[in-house]
C-alpha cells in the first residue's frame, strides 16, 4: 500500500470480505439511489413490515413556497411493532436492551424482546388510563433508564407523539417545551443518578408545571426511592397504574406521515424549534443506516453513548437497532465515573462490538492517560464511531491507537437533528477514511456545495462553500411544530431548491467532504447544538443586564465554549458575585450545558452606524485573533473594539 496517500486508511480485507456493503456494492447501490429513487426505496422500504403496503416512495418539494415532503405516504405501519412485535417469533429470549446503571455496583439489566414487549405495553395502557390517545402529546425528561426506551415505543404504539426534553435541561426550558406542544401527559423520575450525584427531577417538573397553563399531567418512574414532592392532583406513579392495566396492548395503525416525535433544537435566531419526523420515512432510514454504517451483524452488542434527549439518542440507541433486532446498550452513566475507565469497562463487561461516541468524550478521556483503557480487554470492538463535531487528528490517532488498536475502521458519520440519520459517512467496508473527514454520502444523499453569496452550486471537485442537499431523503425533517412557515425560511430560502443544512463544507479531489463549521449563529458545545441566541435571551432577561452578546471560540475539551459579552444596565457595577450570579441565573433559564465558559464586561458592543452587532468582530477577539478583525470603519465608535481586546478574558 506504499502508494496511498497519507492519512488515507483503506478497509481491511476481511472488514470488505464481511461486510453489508464493500466498494463495488456502495458504488452500485449509490449509484442506483441517486438514478432511480422511486426504485431504490421502494425496496428498500420492504425492510420494515407495513400493514397497509405503500404504493408511493416518493413526494417531495423542495420548491419556494411550497416546500412538502412525502414518503410512502399511502402506506401504514407501526413502528413499536416494527421494533418489537416482528422479532418476537425469533428472538423473545435474545436481549433488546442492556442497561448499565450509573454505579458500576449497581448491577446491569438485560432486558429481552418478550420483556420489551411486555414492559411497552404496561407503559402504553398506562398513558391509555391517563387518556393519552393517537396524536396527543407526551413529553419525556427521564434519565438514562429503561423506561426511556419503553416510553418512547409506548407513545410510538398508541399514536402518541413524543417530544424528549434532556433531563439536563431546566424547569423553564422543560415548560417552554411542555407549553409548546401543549402535551397531556409528562413522565418523569423521581430522581437521576449521574457521575455519582442524583438530581431531583420530579422537582424540576413541579416547579415546570406551575407555568405550564394547561392541564397536564405527570407519570413519574420510581429510581431512586427519594423523598419527592408530590402535587396535590394530576401526578401518578407509573409502578401503580401498571398493576391495574393490561400486559397487551394492540399497536395503533399509523400512516406512514404521522408524526412519530418532536425534538426542540437550536437554531441561529428564536428560541429553540420543534422538528417533527414521520413515521415510516424515518424508521426505514434509521434501521438502515444503522445496519450499513456500523456494519451490525446478528448477535453484535451495540452501544452509542448519546443520550436519548438528543437525537443520535432516539435514532441509534433506540430506533434504528431495535427495528433491526439488535442488542443495543443504554448507559446511564458518564464516562469519567467513577473514574476515566468507565467506557472501556463497559465495552468489556458487554463485549461491546460497535461503540459509537462524540470526539468531544474523546479528547476528556484521551487527557487522562492511556492507563485507564490498558486495563481492559476491548478485543470485541470490531468497530469505533463518532458523532457531533469534526475530529482533531490528534483525537483520531489515539481514538485509533489506543482504542481501535489500530485495526478496526473509525466511521466520522455527519448528520443533524433535521436528517434523522447519517448524511455523510463512510461505509466501513467500502470506503477509505481519512481522519477529519465525513467521507462520502449515503444511499440517496446528492450532497452539493454552493458558492455562499451567489448561491451558485460549485462544480469543479475541489470546492469549499456552504453544504446543501439537493433532494430528499427518507428521515428528513417534516416541519417545525406548529410553524411551517419558519421551517420553510430556515432550510428552504436562503439556498431556492436546496435543503440549507448551515454547515460549511470542503470538497477534496477525492470528492471527500469536509465539514469546516457552522456558518450561522449556532455553535457546537461538546457536541450539543447551542443558539447563541437563546443564551443571549437569557442574559438579557436578568435585571441587571441591559445587554448581550454570544460566540462560540476554540476550546480544547468542547470543541466550541460559550463566550459572553455582557453590558450592565446603567448603575450597575461588575463584579465576581454578579459574574458567578448571571452564571446561576443561565443555568437555571436553560441548564448547565449553556453556562458561558468566559463572560466579560463590556461597556459597549460593537455596532455599526445602523445598531447592528458586529458579530464578525466579537468572534475574532473571543478566537484571540486580532489580527484579523477586518474593516472596522463601519463602526459607529472604534473605540469599544480596543477596550474589548484590552480586557479579553484568559488572554493567552
Ligand atoms: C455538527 C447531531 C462535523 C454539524 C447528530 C451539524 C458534525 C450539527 C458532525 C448537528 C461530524 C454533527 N462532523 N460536524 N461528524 N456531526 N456535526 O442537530 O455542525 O445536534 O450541523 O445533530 O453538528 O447537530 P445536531
Amino acid at each position: 500500500m506504499t502508494d496511498q496517500p497519507a492519512g488515507l486508511y483503506p478497509p481491511s480485507a476481511a472488514m470488505a470480505a464481511g461486510a453489508h456493503a464493500d466498494k463495488a456494492k456502495y458504488d452500485e447501490m449509490y449509484a442506483a439511489s441517486i438514478n432511480d429513487p422511486e426504485a431504490f426505496w421502494g425496496e428498500h422500504g420492504k425492510r420494515i413490515d407495513w400493514i397497509k403496503p405503500y404504493t408511493k416512495v416518493k413526494n417531495t418539494s423542495f420548491a419556494p413556497g411550497n416546500v412538502d415532503i412525502k414518503w410512502y405516504e399511502d402506506g401504514t405501519l407501526n413502528i413499536s411493532a416494527n421494533c418489537i412485535d416482528r422479532h418476537l417469533e425469533t428472538r423473545a429470549d435474545q436481549t433488546a436492551i442492556i442497561w448499565e446503571p450509573d454505579s458500576p455496583d449497581e448491577e446491569a439489566q438485560h432486558i429481552t424482546y418478550a420483556q420489551l414487549h411486555e414492559k411497552t405495553c404496561l407503559m402504553a395502557n398506562s398513558l391509555k388510563e391517563l387518556g393519552v390517545k393517537k396524536g396527543d402529546r407526551v413529553v419525556l425528561y427521564l434519565p438514562m433508564i429503561p423506561e426511556a426506551a419503553y416510553a418512547m415505543l409506548a407513545c410510538a404504539r398508541i399514536g402518541a407523539i413524543h417530544s424528549i426534553v434532556f433531563a439536563g435541561f431546566s424547569a423553564d426550558a422543560l415548560a417552554a417545551r411542555i407549553s409548546g406542544s401543549n402535551a397531556k401527559v409528562v413522565i418523569t423520575a423521581d430522581g437521576a443518578p449521574r457521575g455519582g450525584r442524583v438530581t431531583n427531577l420530579k422537582d424540576s417538573v413541579n416547579q415546570a408545571l406551575i407555568n405550564v397553563m394547561h392541564d397536564c399531567k405527570c407519570l413519574c418512574v420510581k429510581r431512586t426511592g427519594q423523598q419527592i414532592a408530590w402535587r396535590s392532583d394530576g401526578d401518578y406513579w407509573l409502578h401503580e397504574i401498571e398493576e391495574t392495566v393490561s400486559a397487551d396492548c394492540p399497536p395503533e395503525e399509523m400512516n406512514a406521515e404521522d408524526p412519530l416525535f418532536i425534538l426542540y433544537t437550536s437554531g441561529s435566531t428564536g428560541m429553540p424549534k420543534g422538528v417533527v419526523h414521520s413515521t415510516g420515512g424515518y424508521i426505514v432510514y434509521a434501521s438502515m443506516t444503522h445496519q450499513y454504517v456500523f456494519d451490525y451483524h446478528d448477535g453484535d452488542v451495540f452501544w452509542c453513548t448519546a443520550d436519548v434527549g438528543w437525537v443520535t439518542g432516539h435514532s441509534y440507541i433506540v430506533y434504528g437497532p431495535l427495528a433491526n433486532g439488535a442488542t443495543t446498550l443504554m448507559f446511564e452513566g458518564v464516562p469519567t465515573y467513577p473514574d476515566a475507565g468507565r467506557f472501556w469497562q463497559v465495552c468489556e463487561k458487554h463485549k461491546v462490538n460497535q461503540f459509537y461516541t462524540a470526539p468531544t468524550a474523546i479528547r476528556a478521556l484521551m487527557g487522562q492517560g492511556d492507563s485507564f483503557v490498558e486495563k481492559y480487554d476491548l478485543s470485541d470492538l470490531k468497530l469505533l464511531g463518532t458523532v457531533g463535531e469534526p475530529i482533531n487528528p490528534e483525537a483520531w490517532n489515539w481514538y485509533n491507537t489506543t482504542i481501535g488498536k489500530g485495526k478496526i475502521p473509525i466511521v466520522d458519520t455527519w448528520w443533524q437533528t433535521e436528517t434523522g440519520g447519517h448524511l455523510l459517512t463512510p461505509l466501513p467496508g467500502a470506503v477509505a477514511t481519512k481522519p477529519g473527514s465525513a467521507t462520502v454520502p449515503f444511499f440517496g444523499i446528492q450532497p452539493v456545495i454552493l458558492e455562499p453569496t451567489t448561491g451558485e452550486e460549485i462544480h469543479e471537485t475541489v470546492a469549499e462553500g456552504v453544504l446543501c442537499i439537493k433532494d430528499s431523503w427518507p428521515a428528513q425533517m417534516r416541519t417545525v411544530w406548529g410553524d411551517h412557515e419558519r421551517f420553510e425560511k430556515t432550510y428552504f430560502s436562503d439556498y431556492k431548491n436546496y435543503y440549507f443544512t448551515g454547515d460549511g463544507c470542503r470538497r477534496d479531489a477525492d470528492g471527500y467532504y469536509w465539514i469546516t463549521g457552522r456558518v450561522d449563529d449556532v455553535i457546537n458545545v461538546s457536541g450539543h447544538r447551542m443558539g447563541t441566541a437563546e443564551v443571549e435571551s437569557a442574559l438579557v432577561a436578568h435585571a441587571k443586564v441591559a445587554e448581550a452578546a454570544v460566540v462560540g471560540y476554540p476550546h480544547d475539551i468542547k470543541g466550541q465554549g460559550i463566550y459572553a459579552y455582557v453590558t450592565l444596565m446603567s448603575g450597575e457595577e461588575p463584579s465576581d458575585e454578579l459574574r458567578k450570579e448571571l452564571e446561576t441565573w443561565v443555568r437555571s433559564e436553560i441548564g448547565p450545558i449553556a453556562k458561558p465558559d468566559l463572560l466579560q464586561w463590556a461597556p459597549g458592543l460593537p455596532k455599526t452606524r445602523s445598531g447592528k452587532i458586529m458579530r464578525r468582530i466579537l468572534r475574532k477577539i473571543a478566537e484571540d485573533d486580532f489580527g484579523a478583525l477586518g474593516d472596522t470603519s463601519t463602526l459607529a465608535d472604534p473605540s469599544v473594539v480596543e477596550d474589548l481586546i484590552e480586557n479579553r478574558m484568559n488572554k493567552q
